[in-house]
């Protein structure tokens, strides 16, 4: 089997982290999505799952370009604790707060010096739809302070997932 070239050891590690980080916020926001239905919020669980759909996308483009580069995509999946929702939106806002201002500026930094536009690619994909996560859970984390299920995180609504980075608007999934 070929192994990561030395020059693009550090690009396949972030890339592995960033699945890593991916994979385990697909596992997260599953099992959240159960819990809000289960307390009625069922707005905030079509948010949960719109948003699992989309890491489950980021990290199968990070698998992509880290399989391109002779890495190997493999990563360790935790045990998922689902609080209340309420706790679940602010622990899923944080993820991807740490995303959005932390992770993805390295990443992209190391593979733009490393001019690797694939993982450029995958790692801005992916950065641009946490900040829609992040916009949606403060939202959600707004309402559902407010209490009032008469809102949409109260009954189950459409979300729409783009199944690939920068694809027109027809080819967005709907999860609701
Ligand atoms: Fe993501
Ligand atoms: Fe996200």
């Amino acid at each position: 089997m070929p192994a990561v070239s030395p020059d693009n050891a550090t690009t396949v590690q972030n890339l592995l982290a960033a699945f890593e980080g991916e994979s385990n916020a697909h596992a997260r926001y599953t099992a959240f999505a159960v819990k809000a239905d289960a307390e009625g919020w069922h707005g905030a669980a079509s948010l949960f799952r719109a948003a699992a759909r989309a890491e489950q996308i980021h990290a199968a483009n990070h698998a992509r370009v880290i399989k391109q580069l002779d890495g190997e995509a493999q990563c360790v999946l935790h045990a998922v604790e689902a609080k209340t929702t309420l706790e679940n939106l602010k622990a899923a806002l944080g993820g991807e707060q740490y995303e959005i201002a932390t992770m993805y500026p390295g990443f992209l930094e190391e593979a733009e010096a490393r001019k690797n536009t694939a993982a450029i690619r995958s790692f801005t994909g992916a950065l641009e739809a946490e900040k829609a996560h992040a916009r949606l859970y403060g939202e959600a984390i707004a309402l559902l302070v407010g209490g009032n299920k008469d809102t949409w995180i109260g009954a189950a609504r459409e979300f729409y997932v783009c199944p690939v980075c920068n694809c027109p608007w027809e080819r967005f999934e709907i999860i609701r």
